[in-house]
């Protein structure tokens, strides 16, 4: 049997470090302090109680919590930042039948791993949010859907579900005050495009996790045809904060159209990779010296912000932006699910770019053909030029591709492939040249990365050329 324990994290090192600023989500954890009694130590489940009026107030109506969160700007963590109270809008308010709420615990984009931490060392927090939601847009029933490969994170989410309902805050009428929302964990099996939300929605309902075409949205026709809103764990998480604390203040803490904080899982190449919360609107140049700066005191190179699907930065850019969705979009990129990448001047783009391209071709579920073709013929190019086998021509064909593949998919995970490659190809032509050229990598000579299948080995056929050992064959 196969010994995982080696990668079990203990937390310290990912978010038990004390280097956040101004933390709401993981403030005061320590990897025991999980349960229900703890979290209420800390103040939880005192919004949830505010809102149903189980704390002597007056209570809030549905139409309150919402324009609460709708003042906070909180904007969904999930990937592309859409204002959660806006979305909340959308629910139907008077539909006749079931209404869903469910929790995107996916989490598959590369280099992000904060969700899994919510989860594992505050679950409470998730349940505690996910009730207000479910209060302020009339749902019933929800589900949290958990990636499939921290099974130990759903059996903890279990629990706590138990707790709460033990405990009277989820199930029947819960505290007294006539409401009722069922909440159940559902876990995947770890693909991908499964976190997109529609081909999760239909791996809840037992089918092949595929996406649907969209219009209708999900708050129209989501799971089994119902009203459904779906949202990521942090952005659940961050309910309890802006109610008991007020949308303003949240706002505050942030800056304008970015309010709250965020968590960042920053990986690559610093010396202290994990997961930090800060304000929204902090310098880049804090959150690298939260992470000790870069490893062995090297040189930056470029930064991916927002996990693998988003453009990378040059370090002179990301230096000059502040971490937020819109500095990091006017600067040509994503904060996406706030996986910062971080890659020191020992890093060959060329391969980098192979190492994306290959995840891009694996994960593409084939229901689209510039999707599943044209993942793979990106994979192929990138992988001959990297071999010292580039044409003359392949830049522009990468670029064609990319351009060919955005916009004509059913969901985005074919802009997620395709933007990666643009972002290399603008900052950082000068290396895809050089590998091209001189049939040589301009940052230093590098094996083949072991992780990657031999070449031509599993990969779909078609193409401009079927991995290195065919290259040449087909023009
Ligand atoms: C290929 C693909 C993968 C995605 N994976 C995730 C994921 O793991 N977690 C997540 O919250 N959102 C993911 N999303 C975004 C969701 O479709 C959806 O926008 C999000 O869950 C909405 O929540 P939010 O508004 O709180 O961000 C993914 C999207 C795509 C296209
Ligand atoms: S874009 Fe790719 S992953 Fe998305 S539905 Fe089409 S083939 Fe599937």
């Amino acid at each position: 049997m196969l010994d995982l324990s080696r990668f079990q994290a203990s937390g310290r090192e990912t978010c038990f470090h004390g280097r956040h600023i101004a933390p709401q989500i993981y403030a005061g954890l320590d990897g025991s302090n999980w349960r229900l009694a703890d979290y209420v130590a800390r103040g939880g489940y005192a919004a949830l109680k505010k809102v149903l009026g189980a704390d002597g107030g007056a209570g809030m109506t549905p139409e309150q919590v919402v324009a609460e969160v709708k003042a906070s700007a909180l904007r969904g963590r999930g990937g592309a930042g859409f204002p959660t109270g806006l979305k909340w809008s959308f629910m139907p308010r008077n539909f006749p039948g079931a209404k869903y709420l469910v929790c995107n615990s996916d989490e598959g984009e590369p280099g992000t791993c904060k969700d899994r931490d919510i989860l594992r060392y505050n679950p409470h927090i998730v349940i505690e949010g996910m009730a207000i939601a479910a209060y302020a847009m009339g749902a019933a029933s929800g589900y949290n859907y958990i990636h499939g490969e921290i099974f130990e994170v759903y059996e903890r989410f279990q629990q706590a579900l138990q707790e709460a309902r033990d405990a009277g805050l989820l199930g029947q009428d819960i505290l007294g005050r006539g409401f009722s929302f069922q909440l159940h964990a559902h876990h995947g099996f770890g693909a991908y495009i499964c976190g997109e939300e529609t081909a999760l929605l239909e791996s809840i309902e037992g089918k092949k996790g595929q996406p649907r075409f969209k219009p209708p949205f999900p708050a129209s026709f989501g799971l089994y045809g119902k009203p459904t809103t779906i949202n990521n764990t942090e952005t659940f998480a961050a309910v309890p904060w802006i109610i008991r604390e007020g949308g303003q203040a949240y706002l505050e803490v942030g800056k304008p159209n970015n309010g709250g904080t965020k968590i960042y899982s920053v990986v690559g190449d610093v010396e202290r990779p994990g997961n930090y919360e800060i304000p929204m609107g902090t310098p880049f140049a804090k959150l690298l010296e939260l992470a000790g700066g870069v490893r062995g005191g090297r040189a930056l190179k470029a930064v991916i912000p927002g996990g693998s699907s988003a453009p990378v930065l040059p370090a002179s850019v990301m230096m000059g932006c502040t971490m937020d969705y819109d500095s990091i979009a006017k600067a040509g990129s994503m904060l996406g699910s706030g996986a910062v990448i971080v890659m020191d001047d020992t890093r060959c783009m060329v391969r980098s770019l192979l190492r994306l391209d290959y995840f891009y071709m694996h994960e593409s579920c084939g229901q689209c053909t510039p999707c599943r073709e044209g993942t793979g013929w990106l994979w192929r190019i990138v992988d001959r030029i990297e071999h010292g086998q580039g044409r003359p021509e392949d830049l522009a064909l990468l670029d064609s591709v990319a351009e060919n593949i955005k916009g004509r998919t059913i969901c985005a995970l074919g802009e997620a492939a395709a933007m990666p490659v643009h972002g290399m190809l603008k900052h950082f032509r000068d290396e895809f040249a050089h590998h091209i050229e001189h049939k040589t990598c301009l940052v230093g000579a590098h094996a083949r990365d072991a992780s990657l299948p031999p070449e031509g080995v599993g990969i779909p056929s078609g193409g401009p050329a079927q991995g290195r050992s065919l290259a040449g064959a087909a023009k």
